[in-house]
């Protein structure tokens, strides 16, 4: 296959992994984006230019986790390899559970599909298939993909995702700490097993959190309460689960955002339009104490990954 254009634009959300108990399932697009532009040059090598989130830290070689996905991609469809110059706008905190990595392979995955002569090769669901093998699971892809609330799956032989209804109420609010962890870091700490009353009752409160976010938001908090991995990571962001605690005390619907150490709280918002159920709460959690953490009301995303500023045009 021929390379169809030689620059192309992808504007991609962050996303929140887990929200509660859909451990490495589900997943929620936020609107806070990285914008990558790329273009394909006849001199071999690459040139990597990235502002914001990651400058200067992120390797500005044949390393950087776009370009990777680029070459993934334009491999998976059997098109030429060429010299490839990047700019990144980061705005995605790193190592923040906010899916940077997985923003920045969907957007290089997806930045393949702007370049080739038939884009339907890398359609949805390659896209989330190649970004599941890069990242390991599928919950960040499917919503940085798809946008919106999804839920994805790992099969034999291959990946499923499907959206699911977010109600219109929905308000999410990132609390984003000063500090990084790894998700590796923040999965080495689970257990190998666990007792098959807290699977039981992760089961019902996961199928209990597709019926609050999409029509019953009054059951958020019951639904957003977790058994398999925030109380085990404790020990390696203990400020993020007092944040939990304190939200979750006071009504607030938090849980740790993907691998964290970022808490989401999924507020609603307010009749009159100004501000979330979340915003006092989330005030006098901080109590002065939390220095260096950023509040961050975000609406949901609903739409995913862009290519050209177009809505998505493959399915
Ligand atoms: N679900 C993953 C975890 C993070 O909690 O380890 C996002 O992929």
């Amino acid at each position: 296959m021929r390379l169809g254009a030689d620059r192309v634009r992808v504007r991609v959300p962050a996303t929140s992994a887990n929200l509660g108990p859909g451990f490495d399932a589900l997943g929620l697009a936020l609107a806070l984006y990285d914008d990558i532009e790329v273009r394909a040059v006849a001199s071999p090598g690459v040139r990597v230019e990235v502002e914001g989130e990651g400058a200067g830290q992120v390797p500005d070689s044949e390393e950087h986790l776009v370009v990777r996905a680029v070459r993934l991609a334009l491999d998976h469809v059997g098109a030429p390899q060429s010299g490839l110059h990047l700019v990144c706008r980061n705005r995605i905190p790193h190592g923040r559970g906010l899916g940077s990595s997985a923003a920045a392979v969907v957007a290089g995955l997806a930045a393949a599909r702007g370049l080739i002569g038939e884009p339907e090769a890398l359609s949805d669901d390659v896209l989330l298939e190649l970004a599941t093998q890069v990242e390991g699971h599928p919950d960040n892809a499917a919503p940085a993909i798809l946008g919106g609330a999804t839920v994805a799956w790992l099969r034999a032989d291959g990946v499923g995702a499907a959206p699911l209804v977010v109600h219109e109420d929905l308000a999410p609010v990132a609390i984003v700490p000063p500090t990084h962890l790894s998700t590796k870091a923040a999965r080495g700490v689970l257990p190998a097993t666990v007792p098959h009353a807290d699977a039981a009752f992760q089961a019902g409160r996961a199928a209990l959190l597709v019926e609050a976010l999409g029509r019953r938001p009054d059951l958020l908090l019951d639904a957003t309460a977790d058994r398999l991995h925030q109380e085990y990571r404790r020990r390696v962001m203990p400020h993020s689960l007092a944040l939990v605690d304190a939200l979750r005390a006071a009504g607030v619907a938090a849980v740790v955002s993907g691998a964290g150490p970022t808490v989401l709280a999924l507020a609603r918002r307010l009749v009159d339009g100004a501000g979330t159920d979340a915003d006092a709460a989330i005030t006098a959690a901080f109590g002065g104490v939390m220095a260096g953490w950023q509040v961050l009301p975000l609406a949901v995303d609903t739409q995913g990954v862009r290519v050209n500023g177009a809505d998505r045009p493959i399915g």
